[in-house]
């Protein structure tokens, strides 16, 4: 018998699941863990709080599914993308890790776009324009900001890298999430000598880079002892959150996307060869699948955003979901279901984190406008569900610009659960969208990555398609697309509109 986990290392917590080697789940667990905001706009996270939830995580599927430690062949990772964990010599965490939805780094992503000879050239040699949820800002930034912590620095990993040190004693990487470091050149899926000595970055600093279904390691005894695991037990290459749950929904040919609406939001296509758009607008990078890339749309807040109006603004109804034994998200979602498609004039900008795709700008920030007296909290839901995938559909308009055929599109994360969340993106996109048999994003596709390394299926597509089916579609409502036809460019035009007040704002203190 062979069993293999999936381990995804997410931003609000980790979840560990378990699959059979048909892909049968057999079990699943998970773990929170906080986030610091030192500053306004900074985000943190202690690399301990994952690994202990790594732990706790593991050996609970492990227990719940009575799995015998010796059937466990493989492991893969998966996790927040582009997060800096520094490192020193003796394998020291540094300093607490900056994350992906940081945005302290607007002066080092100038710095490396004058270092790289312009926007232009930086694209050429890794695909990207510097953004600043990367990797490579944030190493700038300790260069820049805390040279005494940088005077130590050895290594820097990603989350879900340090993870696989802590499991195998390997420093290594793998080309989906490496890509998002912006130190990758993507077209030939290796390190970029070329920006690495721009940026005058030694190499050294940076993990073995392998295909996300490759073997990058065993477990060292001290780790299989923590887990309760065996050191046969492999860990393969993994990926980067966005791919593995690209995995996990079987976006592994082209003409299919899947859309994620998670704490971010993520509009994803598979790409059989690399193609770049020329404004940098949405990210390229290597595909988990051999050979393959992928193009991808971000939007920083999305499940986020309907999280920090529950949190901050509902409180009595927080109350009433708890005597009710519901969930605060289904009375938010059936007060929102009431009130008809454009929320009576009610427009929600999901800036809370600045914005990635398509703005590319940290001072952007969160709005309601159009607020009347007639407004009430469904309405404001409502509005937040419009907004993000408003902002989905942003990512979508590019694609469709590029000709990245687009013939299926696949919802999935915690937003897509909703079934008003998956009308609205129907009604939205102005196309049906389809939910799948398999609910379990990024850990699931790593899971199956790991299955694949492990030999249990000859490659990832073979792995996809033996598991991964649709099971429901939410077709298009004309009324409501009519509707969101001709609210879209006026959301549009609302952040062109403020974009100089945002910045005005950010300069205030
Ligand atoms: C992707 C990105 C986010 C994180 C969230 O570029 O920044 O989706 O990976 O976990």
């Amino acid at each position: 018998m062979s069993i293999y986990l999936g381990i995804d290392i997410g931003t609000s917590g980790t979840k560990t699941l378990a699959v059979d080697e048909t892909g049968k789940i057999l079990g699943q667990a998970s773990a929170e863990y906080p986030c610091y905001t030192p500053q306004p706009l900074w985000s943190e996270q202690e690399p301990d709080d994952w690994w202990n939830a790594v732990v706790k995580t593991v050996r609970e599927v492990v227990k719940k599914a009575k799995l015998k430690p010796a059937d466990v062949k493989g492991i893969g990772l998966s996790g927040q993308m582009h997060g800096s964990v520094f490192l020193d010599k003796q394998g020291k965490v540094i300093r607490r890790a900056l994350l992906w939805n940081d945005q302290r780094t607007t002066e080092e992503c100038e710095e490396i776009e004058s270092r790289a000879g312009g926007r232009k050239k930086l694209i050429k040699m890794v695909a990207n324009p510097a953004l600043t949820g990367f990797t490579a800002p944030k190493i700038l930034w300790l260069r820049n900001k805390e040279p005494k912590n940088f005077a130590k620095l050895a290594k820097v990993l990603l989350p879900k890298d340090e993870i696989r040190r802590r499991l195998t004693g390997e420093y290594a990487t793998e080309v989906s999430d490496a890509s998002g470091m912006l130190l990758l050149d993507v077209a030939k899926r290796t390190w970029s000598k070329q920006l690495l000595s721009k940026l005058e970055l030694d190499s050294d600093l940076l993990g073995k880079c392998y295909e996300s279904d490759d073997v990058t390691g065993t477990l060292t005894t001290a780790a299989a002892e923590e887990l309760g695991l065996t050191t046969e037990c492999k860990v393969v290459g993994g990926a980067g959150d966005c791919a593995a749950g690209a995995v996990g929904n079987g976006i592994v040919n082209s003409g299919v996307l899947s859309t994620s609406i998670g704490t971010s939001g993520v509009m994803f296509v598979h790409s059989d060869d690399v193609k770049i758009d020329p404004k940098g607008r949405v990210h390229t990078f290597c595909h988990a699948v051999r050979g393959k890339w992928h193009l991808m749309g971000v939007t920083l807040s999305a499940g986020g955003s309907l999280q920090w109006f529950r949190n901050q603004l509902c409180g009595e109804l927080r109350n009433e979901a708890q005597k009710k034994g519901v969930e605060p998200y289904d009375l938010l979602a059936k007060e929102a279901a009431t009130v008809a498609a454009g929320s009576e004039g009610l427009f929600f900008l999901p800036y809370l984190s600045g914005e990635r795709t398509p703005h590319a700008d940290p001072n952007a920030r969160g709005c309601f406008i159009g607020l009347t007296q007639s407004h009430g909290r469904g309405h404001l839901t409502r509005s937040i569900m419009e907004g993000v995938t408003y902002s989905l559909r942003d990512s979508l308009e590019i694609f469709r610009e590029l000709k990245i055929p687009v013939k299926q599109i696949r919802a999935s994360g915690g937003g897509s659960r909703s079934p008003l969340w998956r009308q609205i993106q129907a009604d939205v996109f102005g196309q049906k969208v389809v939910s799948l048999n398999a609910e379990e994003g990024p850990a699931y596709g790593v899971a199956l990555l790991a299955a694949v390394g492990c030999g249990s299926f000859k490659s990832i597509e073979e792995a996809c398609a033996a598991t991964i089916r649709t099971a429901g579609e939410t077709p298009t409502q004309k009324p409501a697309a009519k509707t969101y036809d001709t609210a879209f460019p006026i959301y549009q035009r609302l952040y062109k509109s403020l974009r100089k007040d945002f910045e005005r704002i950010a300069a205030l203190k």
